[in-house]
């Protein structure tokens, strides 16, 4: 029931990695993993983005997980009684601020890309793709862009889907699907990556992804890639916070945190694996953008055997990631009124998922009646950002990355010692690493990283 899956705690270190995983693995992996890669020139962006994900993001997942647990409530609650107990500076509250703040931007265009994965299950079923040349592809994906109608329906089934499941509280159930759907998943990329093996340019797209061009690689490059390993980690948005607080004393953060880091790295790295030969095979532009894997899987599809029935699975899998993923973003929200304004769970699902709905329709807007409109156009660093560029800037290089510099300053400035070896409960040689790399290592990396690109 909803009362024990909100006092009580995870039935199992199972149930916890079930649903952290379930956040982590979403869009970010499939759709803008590659999409960035492709963007900024392959290689040395992935060696970064691996480094980013191992000594930033692995620590503040660790962090993150650990200020919920030891505070046991909401994250906004949690961080409001470790800053009480401690006699801190009531203004640490701002960090799950920010990162409530984060997480309804970025729901607003992530619905709308649910939308898209969506639209691509009838496409693929109605066997649609099968033969089909990139350009007839390409035309495909550049007729649901240019159509707001059509992507405004896809954006609201795709909501109406999270905020049914939000406003009945039934995460429970469909974290334990994940058991199902992620190993699926797996499964289908591996396909669509055997196939890639079969068009000859496999090795180019292992190249592209693992042979570092430095040349290649730009300071706003490694801003992205930062962004990115808190993005696909579900990090700086009290996300993992809020999980924590669920989790038995007895677990292993560390462990159970390498184990979600890794898994989620892997699915990307597939789905790198699975589109970069199918670019290359095609003559299709690495640096294409956020449309790069709908103009390249479905180009496998129409091609494999089978094509059709795989495709759909791939998509309906895509979905169902990216539910479990959107779920995770709405939820603090919602979790936020309740407490905080005292709504009841249904008012607080509208009211959120409403709001983040209509916002998703300026990104609609901007990805054809508006693409010439660049709000913010006249600073350097906003130049030629669409509304949607914007919304993802904005949140993945600026929000998330700053919301997690406080977490790794409030857990290795703020906290002591004592709270941190208690809960993570580790060799005292690992804890030592840790606690040098939360106090040092992540605070100096994010900073020199913001100072160069802003100034
Ligand atoms: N980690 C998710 C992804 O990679 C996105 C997400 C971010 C989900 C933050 C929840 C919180 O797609
Ligand atoms: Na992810």
């Amino acid at each position: 029931s909803e009362a024990s899956i909100k006092r009580g705690l995870w039935s199992s270190r199972m149930a916890f990695v079930l649903a952290a995983t379930g956040s982590a693995v979403g869009l970010g992996n499939i759709w803008k993993f590659p999409y960035i890669t492709g963007e900024n020139g392959g290689g040395a962006f992935v060696l970064v983005y691996l480094v980013c994900i191992a000594a930033v993001g692995l620590p503040i997942m660790m962090a993150e997980i650990l200020i919920g647990r030891s505070g046991a409530a909401s994250p906004l609650r949690s961080m409001r009684l470790l800053i009480e107990q401690g006699g801190h500076h009531p203004a640490w509250r701002f960090t799950a601020v920010i990162g409530m703040l984060a997480a309804f931007l970025i729901l607003s265009f992530y619905s709308v890309i649910g939308g898209w994965a969506v639209s691509y299950i009838g496409t693929a079923a109605t066997g649609e793709l099968v033969g089909k040349s990139a350009e007839a592809v390409g035309e495909i994906f550049s007729g649901l862009l240019g159509s707001p109608w059509l992507l405004l329906g896809w954006h609201t089934l795709f909501m109406a889907l999270v905020m049914f499941v939000v406003g009945r509280g039934l995460r429970g159930g469909l974290e334990r699907a994940v058991t199902i759907l992620m190993p699926a998943l797996f499964v289908l990329l591996l396909i669509v990556v055997g196939y890639a093996m079969t068009t000859g340019h496999f090795g180019e797209g292992v190249a592209f992804l693992f042979q570092p061009d430095f040349s290649r690689l730009t300071t706003a490059g490694v801003l992205v890639a930062l962004g990115h390993a808190f993005f696909t980690l579900s990090l700086g948005m009290a996300v993992m916070m809020a999980y924590g607080s669920y989790l038995s004393r007895n677990v292993s953060i560390a462990k159970t945190s390498i184990v979600v880091s890794v898994m989620d790295t892997g699915v990307a790295l597939l789905a790198g694996l699975a589109i970069f030969p199918i670019v290359f095979a095609n003559g299709l532009e690495p640096g294409a953008g956020p449309g790069l894997i709908f103009q390249t899987l479905p180009l496998a599809f129409g091609q494999m055997p089978w094509g059709s029935l795989i495709g759909t699975l791939f998509f309906v899998l895509l979905t169902f990631a990216a539910w479990t993923s959107a779920i995770s973003l709405l939820e603090p929200v919602v979790e936020w009124l309740e407490e905080k304004k005292g709504m009841s769970r249904t008012r607080s699902t509208v009211g959120a998922g409403v709001s983040c709905w209509l916002l998703g329709i300026a990104s609609i807007l901007s990805l054809n009646v508006w693409s010439d409109v660049t709000p913010l156009g006249m600073f350097s660093m906003f130049e030629g950002k669409t509304i949607f560029d914007l919304l993802d800037f904005v949140t993945a290089s600026i929000m998330l990355p700053l919301a997690g510099l406080l977490v790794a300053l409030f857990a290795g400035w703020v906290m002591t010692r004592e709270t941190l070896q208690k809960e993570l409960a580790m060799s005292s040689g690992s804890f030592s690493l840790w606690y040098g790399v939360i106090r040092y290592v992540t605070p100096i990396a994010v900073a020199v990283v913001f100072i160069y690109n802003l100034f």
